[in-house]
C-alpha cells in the first residue's frame, strides 16, 4: 500500500448516505411500534423459516442496506417474543421507551470503550450511578456500575462479599481461589431468591450446595426468624458467611423481603447484605408505599437493578451499586495497590477505571440510554409510568377476584398469579394443574394476549407481570377475557 491507497469504497459513507440508511431504519422502528398492538402478540416462528435459518450459507458478496433491512422487515420483525404488545404480561421484559431505542443508535455512534479514561461517557455512566446511589441512600463513597443485567450484578455484588469474607478469615482468595481451606462458605437466600443467586454461587466457587435456603413466611417473603438461627448456628459450627440475598421484588410474586430487620441482623453478624431490586428496585425507590423499604436500601452492602427491566431501557442495562469502594476495587483491579491513582482529572486516565471495579474490560456506553431516558423522564415520570403498571396489575387482580372461575394465588407489586378453577370443579388438584398448563399454552399461541406459568405453593399458576405503560385496564380485561373464553373451549370440549 501506498499514500495514494484510497479508502475501501465499502467504507465510505457521505453524510447523506447515512442519512438514507438512517431515515429507512427510522421509517421501519415507526412501523414496528406502531403497528404491535394490531398484531399477534406471539406467533412461534415459521418452521420454513427456521430451516432457510439454518441452513443459508454465509453470503459471499455483500448485498445493497436496503435489500438487508427488506429481510429484517419479512424474517425478523414479524416475529417477536411478545414483549412491548400491551397484552404481553408474562416474563420481566419491557418495552423499550423510544428514547432508548435512539440513544443505542448514538452510542454505537460513538462506540466507545467506558473501561475508563477521561472521556464524555465515562462521566455519563458515574452521572447515572450517582444519581441511583442518591435515591438509594448509599453514600457519596460508594461505587457502582452498569452491567448487563441482573445475573451479572449478583455475581459482581457477590464476588466482593467474597472477598471480604475471605480475607476476614485469612485467605487470600483472589491468589488461591476457594482450593484447599478448611473452612466452608455459606450464602443464605430465600426460597422465592432468583436462580442467578445460584450461578453466582457455583462461578464463584461456593457452590449452590452450600446455599442455605431460608423459608418464607406466608406472604412469600424471607423469614427474619429463620434467616437468623442459620447464620448463628453457621457462625457457631465455623462456617464463613459470604453474603445474604434478601430480595426488593421477586420475580415469582413480586414479593418484598423484611429488609430493615435483615439489615439489623447483618448489621449484627457483619454478614455482606446484597439486595435483588432486579425488578423491584425501581417501585421501591420511587414509589410512596414503599417508603419504609427504600429507609432499608441505604444500610445494604450491594444492590442489583435493572434500568432494562422497570426501567423501559432496551435491553441490556443492569446496575449494580456497592456501598464498600475500596472492597469492590480490591476484588477486581488488577493494578497492584500501590499504583493505583484515582484521579487525572485533566488527563487522560479520568477517575478510577469501571474495569477495576467489575469483571468486564471493553464494555458498552450503556450508560448513555439510562441517562437520556431519566432526564426526559425525570423521576416523577418515572414514577408515573411505574404507578400506572401497578395500577393495572390492581385491574387484573380485582378482575380475578370477581371471576366465579378464577381463583387469585398472589399479588405483588405487579405480578398476579391466578389459576382456573372452573365453577363446577371436581377433579383433583393434579387434574387442576393439567388444565391450567394447557389453558396457558393455548392462549401463548393463539396470539390474543400472553402469560407465563409458575408454581405456588406447590400449584401450577398462570403469572401475569405488567411493566408496559402501553398496556391499559382494558388490556388487563381483555387478556383475562381471553384465558376465560380459553378455558370454557377447553371444559366444554373434554368430559370431565
Ligand atoms: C428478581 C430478579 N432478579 C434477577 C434477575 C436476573 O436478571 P437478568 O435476567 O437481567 O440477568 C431477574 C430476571 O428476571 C429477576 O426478575
Amino acid at each position: 500500500m501506498n499514500a495514494s491507497t484510497p479508502v475501501p469504497s465499502g467504507w465510505s459513507w457521505s453524510a447523506d448516505d447515512v442519512r438514507q440508511v438512517g431515515h429507512r431504519a427510522v421509517d421501519i422502528i415507526a412501523e414496528y411500534l406502531s403497528g404491535l398492538p394490531d398484531r399477534p402478540v406471539f406467533q412461534p416462528y415459521p418452521r420454513e423459516l427456521i430451516r432457510a435459518l439454518a441452513t443459508e450459507p454465509l453470503p459471499a458478496k455483500g448485498a445493497a442496506v436496503d435489500a438487508v433491512l427488506d429481510d429484517f422487515v419479512e424474517r425478523v420483525a414479524p416475529y417477536p417474543f411478545g414483549n412491548g404488545h400491551p397484552r404481553f404480561f408474562a416474563w420481566v421484559n419491557s418495552p423499550p421507551h423510544v428514547v432508548g431505542i435512539f440513544a443505542e443508535a448514538l452510542a454505537a455512534a460513538m462506540n466507545p470503550s467506558v473501561a475508563g479514561g477521561n472521556h464524555a461517557a465515562v462521566h455519563i455512566e458515574r452521572q447515572v450511578v450517582r444519581w441511583f446511589a442518591d435515591l438509594a441512600g448509599f453514600p457519596d463513597d460508594s461505587t457502582g456500575l452498569l452491567v448487563s443485567g441482573g445475573s451479572m450484578a449478583t455475581l459482581t455484588g457477590f464476588t466482593v462479599a467474597r472477598h471480604r469474607a475471605a480475607q476476614r478469615v485469612g485467605i487470600d482468595v483472589r491468589s488461591d481461589g476457594l482450593q484447599g481451606h478448611q473452612r466452608r462458605f455459606v450464602l443464605y437466600l430465600g426460597t422465592e431468591g432468583h436462580g442467578a443467586a445460584r450461578k453466582a454461587a457455583e462461578l464463584l466457587g461456593i457452590g449452590s450446595g452450600n446455599i442455605r435456603t431460608i423459608d418464607s413466611d406466608e406472604d412469600r417473603r424471607l423469614r427474619p426468624d429463620s434467616l437468623r438461627r442459620q447464620i448463628e448456628r453457621d457462625l457457631a459450627e465455623g462456617l464463613v458467611p459470604v453474603a445474604v440475598m434478601a430480595s426488593a421484588g421477586t420475580v415469582n410474586t413480586g414479593a418484598v423481603d423484611p429488609l430493615d430487620v435483615i439489615a439489623d441482623i447483618c448489621a449484627e453478624h457483619e454478614v455482606w447484605l446484597h439486595v435483588d431490586g432486579a425488578y423491584g428496585g425501581p417501585a421501591v425507590l420511587l414509589l410512596d408505599q414503599y417508603a419504609q423499604t427504600r429507609a432499608a436500601l441505604a444500610r445494604v452492602d450491594s444492590l442489583a437493578m435493572d434500568p432494562h427491566k422497570w426501567l423501559y431501557a432496551p435491553v441490556d442495562a443492569g446496575l449494580v451499586l456497592i456501598r464498600d469502594r475500596q472492597a469492590a476495587r480490591d476484588s477486581f483491579s488488577l493494578v497492584p495497590s500501590y499504583l493505583r491513582t484515582d484521579d487525572d482529572p485533566a488527563g487522560v486516565g479520568g477517575p478510577g477505571w469501571f474495569s477495576e471495579y467489575g469483571f468486564d474490560q471493553t464494555r458498552p456506553f450503556r450508560a448513555l440510554k439510562v441517562w437520556l431516558m431519566l432526564k426526559h423522564l425525570g423521576a416523577v415520570g418515572y414514577r408515573d409510568l411505574i404507578a400506572h403498571d401497578v395500577a393495572v396489575a390492581d385491574r387484573l387482580a380485582d378482575g380475578v377476584a370477581g371471576a366465579p372461575d378464577l381463583e387469585l394465588l398472589a399479588r405483588g407489586l405487579s405480578v398476579v398469579c391466578f389459576r382456573c378453577r372452573p365453577v363446577d370443579w371436581a377433579g383433583d388438584d393434579q387434574a387442576l394443574d393439567a388444565l391450567n398448563r394447557r389453558v396457558l399454552s393455548v392462549v401463548q399461541v393463539g396470539g390474543h394476549a400472553f402469560l407465563a406459568g409458575t408454581i405456588i405453593d406447590g400449584v401450577f399458576a398462570l403469572r401475569a407481570c405488567v411493566v408496559n405503560p402501553g398496556s391499559s385496564g382494558a388490556d388487563a380485561d381483555a387478556v383475562l377475557a381471553e384465558v376465560r373464553a380459553v378455558l370454557s373451549r377447553l371444559t366444554d370440549s373434554e368430559p370431565r
